[in-house]
């Protein structure tokens, strides 16, 4: 179930989220490491983190931002997760280029892109599973969250850090996995809309079959920002 921060308004949630995750940031190590959700939500929340009123507030040159999950499509692509952070966000707030791991989607196939990207995972957190400060989801109205979908293999993997989306997807994918996600220090839903009213009360209880319904921080801490 988790904590949950219900919001009257999109724009008092977005501005809600932005302070929480600033205050992580503000009290995090040398390094905060927080991996973003893609789709269409977060875009707001992005821009309000990097607004002119909240730039300046934040650490950025400690922050290192991943990917919860990727479309394999080019970084150009409006379908891109990494070019939409890069747009409303990793770009209007200078983010330095060396804190920003876009996932390579320049690669042969989804499985190589999942490869390459668990490698850069190990650069960065070293051999042992990866420990996210933040990890940031969203939740799709068939109950997926990053690119775990209902009924793919991905949901099993156990060890994988990555794994490509072996479901049909409307371009390839690649995600995280529910070792790396349920390991994070903190876990945040960000959901909004009328459309995600049903799966919400679905998932919310918490013990759903859903693929969101698996999120369950080993020990860390679980919120769902929602309006
Ligand atoms: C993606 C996301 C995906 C998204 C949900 C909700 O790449 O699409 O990672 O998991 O969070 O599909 O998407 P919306 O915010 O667009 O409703």
């Amino acid at each position: 179930m988790g904590t949950v921060k219900k919001f009257e308004n999109p724009a008092a949630l977005f501005d809600g989220a932005a302070k929480f995750i600033l205050q992580l940031a503000q009290q995090a190590g040398p390094k905060f490491s927080i991996s973003l959700a893609g789709g269409t939500t977060p875009r707001a929340l992005y821009e309000r983190m990097a607004a002119p009123d909240m730039r300046g507030s934040f650490p950025w040159e400690k922050m290192h931002f991943f990917f919860g999950d990727e479309r394999c499509v080019p970084h150009e692509d409006p379908r891109s997760n990494y070019r939409m952070a890069r747009e409303s966000m990793l770009g209007p707030a200078a983010v330095p280029a060396g804190n920003v791991h876009p996932v390579n989607t320049s690669t042969a196939s989804a499985a190589a892109s999942a490869q390459d990207y668990a490698g850069d995972l190990e650069k960065f957190f070293g051999k042992d599973l990866p420990r996210f400060d933040l990890i940031l989801l969203g939740l799709g109205e068939d109950g997926h969250t990053a690119s775990l979908f209902p009924g793919d293999p991905a949901l099993l993997e156990n060890k994988k850090w990555t794994a490509p989306a072996k479901v049909e997807t409307p371009e390839p994918r690649v995600t995280l996995t529910y070792p790396v996600i349920n390991n994070a220090d903190n876990v945040m839903f960000l959901v909004s809309g009328e459309s995600k009213k049903k799966i919400l009360s679905e998932v919310l209880p918490g013990n759903s079959n859903y693929p969101s319904g698996k999120i369950k921080p080993s020990s860390g801490s679980l919120y769902w920002f929602i309006s």
